[in-house]
């Protein structure tokens, strides 16, 4: 079972770097087929808290192979800052491979991000900031810039100039800003090209002949199915493919080598940034999940949205993503609750939806409809076998799984590396 993909299924910020972490002594690779720095993973290794947002959390694992894949868009500046945070607490990153085809962020990206986002006014999507979106656009543009045009200066500078053509009338003109010059952008990418040029490859052609070898290659998705520019809630999404089959197009390996499809759920939904999220607590009950799981954005420091536990997402996105084993995280973080409602299907203006709404306006106007669990009080944080768990715990965990249509092959017991409970192996 070599290929293994790892996707969020709610809103992002499921715990995906510790799922990884878990296949970490099995994993070969690690690849990040989507997204940039927008992502966060956590991780904490031996009392060390570890917070990345552009390299796979597989880096920290000593022998793996960390991969950027061509799905991804890649601001150099940060790469080389988590790159020299991690070799100064003692990481060995050397074996980090880019692809050739990666696009890159730019200044332009960040700062047509942030004016975009200011311009939209209520309408904002309440993006991370980092010009994620903006690059994303250029490629599908065909004005993008990729990591292997920073080795032919003449080539960069043209793609640069074009990029930047229709660019600084909007930002003069529209925008009120000043026009950003093809020199300035340029001279910074270069600034970059010797130190990333040993880690520039055909990652595609290195991932296939590691599968082709048996080697374990681990797909890790940023955000997830419900930020997903087709899959997710639109225009409240990112702007890349988060789900399932993003980890083919975003890698440049074929989808028959995706063998195992892992979706991480935390018990529990957060949201960070605009958009629907029928089961938001707006009472102390939401502010008691964001102190206890600690939810505040590992990117930017806001808020996180909090709510129960939506089952239909989960239906949902086992379907977008076809997943085979879910990861369930955080379930520790419900200890002490008398009882915890799941929204089981959703009223819309009076009418029953069991699964997700197709249309936008339904999304929005969704009332969860709970059902009530029996809560624990007992501390889980320790606990290592299904058994072991109160019996309302396990009651929860396995009625969600009914709910959900897919083993709960996995639990989260505690923010610890090893506090996990593992029902199936992920690796078989
Ligand atoms: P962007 O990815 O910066 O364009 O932001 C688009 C939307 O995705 C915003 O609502 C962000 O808050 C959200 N988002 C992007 N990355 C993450 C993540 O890693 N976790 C949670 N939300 C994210």
């Amino acid at each position: 079972m070599p290929g293994i993909v790892i996707v969020g299924v709610q809103w992002g910020d499921e715990g995906k770097g510790k799922a990884t972490d878990l296949l970490g002594e099995r994993t070969d690779w690690v690849v990040k087929f989507n997204g940039g720095n927008n992502a966060g993973h956590t991780v904490v290794i031996g009392g060390e808290k570890y917070a990345l947002h552009l390299l796979p959390s597989g880096i920290l694992s000593p022998g793996v192979n960390a991969v950027i894949g061509n799905g991804v868009v890649i601001d150099l500046e940060v790469l080389f800052q988590e790159l020299d945070a991690l070799g100064a607490r003692g990481i060995d990153t050397s074996k980090l491979r880019v692809s050739a085809n990666a696009h890159v962020i730019t200044h332009y990206h960040r700062t047509l991000d942030k004016v975009t986002e200011r311009f939209l006014g209520k309408r904002q999507i309440g993006t991370t900031g980092r010009g994620i979106g903006p690059a994303y656009a250029d490629k599908i543009n065909r004005v993008g810039i990729r990591v292997q045009d920073l080795f032919d200066e003449s080539i960069l500078r043209q793609k640069v100039e074009a990029a930047l053509d229709q660019k600084n009338h909007l930002l003069v003109k529209i925008f009120n800003r000043r026009a950003i010059s093809a020199d300035e952008i340029v001279e910074d990418l270069l600034s970059y090209a010797d130190r990333v040029r040993p880690m520039v490859c055909d990652t595609g052609l290195l991932l296939n002949d590691a599968l082709d070898r048996g080697e374990v290659v681990v797909f890790e998705g940023g955000q997830a199915t419900m930020l997903d520019v087709d899959h997710g809630t639109y225009p409240f999404v990112t702007s890349s493919s988060a789900t399932a089959g993003g980890a083919a197009t975003g890698s440049g390996v074929g989808p028959n080598r995706l063998d195992r499809i892992v979706g991480i759920v935390k018990a529990y939904t957060t949201r960070v940034g605009a958009g629907p999220f029928p089961t938001e607590l707006f009472d102390e009950k939401g502010e008691w999940l964001r102190k206890t799981g600690f939810e505040y954005g590992t990117t930017t420091g806001r808020l996180r949205r909090t709510g129960w536990y939506d089952a239909p997402i989960t239906r949902y996105a086992t379907r977008v993503n076809g997943i085979t084993d879910l990861v369930m995280t955080k379930l520790d973080v419900l200890t002490g609750l008398d009882e915890i409602p799941v929204c089981v299907a959703y009223d819309v203006d009076g009418t029953r939806f069991e699964e997700v709404p197709v249309n936008q306006t339904d999304f929005h106007h969704a009332k969860p409809i709970y059902e009530t669990f029996p809560g624990w009080s007992e501390d889980i944080t320790g606990v290592r076998r299904f058994e072991d768990l109160p019996q309302t715990a396990q009651d929860y965990v396995l009625a969600l799984e009914e709910m959900s249509n897919t083993r709960i092959s996995v639990i989260g017991v505690g923010p610890a590396r090893d506090a996990v409970i593992v029902r199936h192996d992920l690796v078989d």
